[in-house]
């Protein structure tokens, strides 16, 4: 979390780091602040506030754009609240700091060093730039350096130095940072989509090497002093954002593009009428040779990894296991040589995710990375990585990348069946047929989308909410409560509708809203019957049910009937149903549905 920017060139920097920051605010949008340092009069401008980006615009509005040096920061608050103060940039003496990550022993290093006078925030980036300051007698690299061997956690520091203006300085650990140069100078950033669009080449900076960004070029240095050589890669991919076009927020937007980018996803994968996954580079043996299957991911990429689950244990009767990768560690995991790790992430940054694939790596597994953004930390740190067609995805609730993270591993999953011996040519054109007319079928729900809206007109007003489903409905619904809850606020829990009366059927009272996804037809008659119970009790069931399902004589406050599909593949429809509803929920209340209070797009603290 944070988005951190530094540029040193020939344009005004307050402008580059606005723009960056602007297109880093999906990491973090408490609140936003940028340190200038002019070369000539050596001069300083520290502004900064609580709040979003374009609060900090008008704050600059008037400011003279001449410096050309400066570091920037939007921010997602872990030490201290969110106000100016712990705002970043931190000055300490000659020290101006931005950071990313969190650094653990920040109380000890306030009695080691006794800061405790001299701090103004309760931030722990602030005693990262007390103790620099400490540090510091003119040599940056050597204040650097004592620094970082006694920080504990995680970081991404930019530093700039008051007495040394034409030079920008950074080191991390763990949390990333890239670089790129231009001709119009150079910048560094949290990730590769806030470097601007005229980079084509970036560099992912090592982990404990010392970064100078001069004007005109990147230097980088170990701790002991020596050059290390950069490794500079192709940006092969378009970083762009085409921006909100004609809808109100992007996370409709992205709602409404999910037919496409799933087409995009499958296309280069299905060649001839098979599967086939040799431009991802993922060897068959990898597939053939595994015994079990461990899913490590975080939120809705942890969802998609459950829908993936039902398939792996129905279609290749193999043993799946899908893991909060927060959680990973600490279960003991049994992890071996004959394990196949998916890791499953839209940024590829999430920090557990990441240290989790490592952690299984460790212990010998073979992984493969499901990832959106190209070129990203656990794309990186994995075996094979198959990456989403989604494109940028900007709305912190995750839609279209979750379809294409389902697209992806239904084509794994088909891919493992055909070289395990489960599917022969007929089953695979089976399979196939049904995954193709996954983006029409999603299509003929968004066509409907505004039926989907006036069902969401019932739940302005509730406080609590509850989905039931078993099987794959209940996968299906523990995302569509996340989104729900994300965006609207509202309590939502989704339950496997057998486990009600074991408790939860307490909590259902008159007009409960309780939505409901019937789309397993072996599944039907005992999920109908639980719905009776609740309905019995006075539940108001809002229904989401596959074409074809007969629901007999039985009313509900509302139906929505969803085109029909092999059940398997019955998630696709129905996730853009569970999507409409809770985006117009959101909207109807009038809240910020891009930027949901107190979360972040990018997690990547611990
Ligand atoms: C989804 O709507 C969330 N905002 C969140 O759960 C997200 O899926 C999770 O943080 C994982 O992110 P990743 O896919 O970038 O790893």
């Amino acid at each position: 979390m944070c988005g951190i920017v530094g540029y040193n060139g020939k344009d005004s920097v307050t402008d580059q780091l606005l723009e960056s920051l602007e297109l880093l605010e999906y990491r973090g949008y408490d609140s936003a602040g940028l340190a200038t340092l002019n070369e000539t009069t050596g001069k300083v401008k520290l502004r900064k506030c609580a709040g979003r980006v374009a609060d900090l615009r008008k704050i600059c509005q008037n400011d003279k754009k001449i410096s050309t040096c400066g570091i920037g920061h939007t921010r997602w608050a872990t030490h201290g609240g969110v106000n100016d103060v712990n705002a970043h940039p931190h000055r300490s003496g000659d020290v101006l700091l931005v950071h990313n990550g969190i650094v653990e022993n920040y109380e000890e290093l306030i009695d080691h060093f006794m800061l405790h006078k001299e701090l103004k925030s309760q931030t722990d980036t602030e005693v990262v730039a007390a103790v620099l300051n400490k540090f510091y007698q003119g040599d940056p690299h050597e204040a650097i350096c004592k620094t970082v061997k006694y920080l504990k956690g995680t970081f991404a520091l930019v530093v700039m130095f008051v007495d040394q203006p034409e030079v920008i300085y950074a080191i991390r650990n763990v949390s990333p940072i890239v670089a790129a140069c231009n001709q119009n100078g150079t910048m560094l950033a949290s990730d590769v989509a806030a470097l601007g669009s005229t980079a084509d080449k970036y560099m992912v900076i090592p982990e404990y090497v010392i970064t100078e960004l001069h004007k005109n070029e990147i230097k980088l240095f170990d701790l002991k002093g020596k050059p290390v050589e950069p490794h500079f890669m192709d940006i092969d991919w378009d970083t762009t954002r085409d921006g909100k076009g004609k809808y109100p927020f992007y996370m409709e937007k992205e709602i409404m593009e999910q037919p496409d980018v799933i087409k995009a996803t499958m296309e280069e994968r299905i060649i001839d009428g098979k599967i086939d996954l040799s431009g991802d580079g993922v060897p068959d043996e990898v597939l053939r040779d595994c015994e079990r299957i461990c899913v490590v991911a975080c939120g809705t990429a942890m969802h998609a990894g459950l829908v993936a689950k039902s398939l792996v244990q129905s279609r290749l009767g193999m043993h799946m296991n899908v893991e909060y990768a927060s959680e990973f560690m600490y279960g003991n995991p049994v992890i071996d040589e004959k394990t196949l790790v998916l890791a499953i992430s839209q940024s590829g940054e999430t920090i557990d995710t990441l240290e989790a694939l490592k952690y299984a790596r460790k212990k010998g597994a073979k992984s493969i990375a499901v990832i959106n953004v190209k070129g990203s930390s656990i794309a990186r740190e994995s075996d094979y990585v198959m990456y989403t067609s989604a494109g940028p995805e900007i709305a912190v609730a995750s839609t279209k990348a979750y379809t294409t993270q389902l697209a992806v591993l239904f084509l794994l999953v088909g891919r493992m069946a055909k070289v395990r011996g489960v599917f022969d040519d007929g089953a695979e054109k089976a399979y196939l047929e049904n995954m193709v007319q996954a983006p029409d079928k999603m299509q003929q729900v968004l066509d409907q989308k505004h039926d989907i809206h006036k069902i969401a007109r019932e739940m302005l007003d509730a406080k609590d909410a509850y989905m039931l489903g078993r099987g794959l409905d209940y996968s299906i619904l523990l995302e569509g409560a996340l989104k729900l809850k994300e965006v609207s606020y509202i309590h939502t829990e989704a339950y496997a509708s057998g486990e009600l009366k074991h408790g939860t059927i307490a909590l259902i009272t008159e007009n409960t809203p309780v939505v409901a996804t019937v789309t397993q037809e072996k599944l039907k008659d005992k999920e109908l019957s639980n719905i009776r119970e609740v309905q019995s009790r006075g539940a108001s069931v809002v229904l989401f049910v596959k074409d074809g399902i007969d629901l007999a004589d039985a009313e509900y406050a509302d139906v929505f009937t969803l085109p029909a599909m092999m059940d398997e593949f019955m998630v696709f429809p129905a996730s853009a149903a569970l999507q409409l509803l809770a985006y117009y929920v959101s909207m109807d209340k009038g809240l910020d549905v891009d930027k949901p209070r107190n979360l972040a797009k990018v997690v990547t603290v611990e």
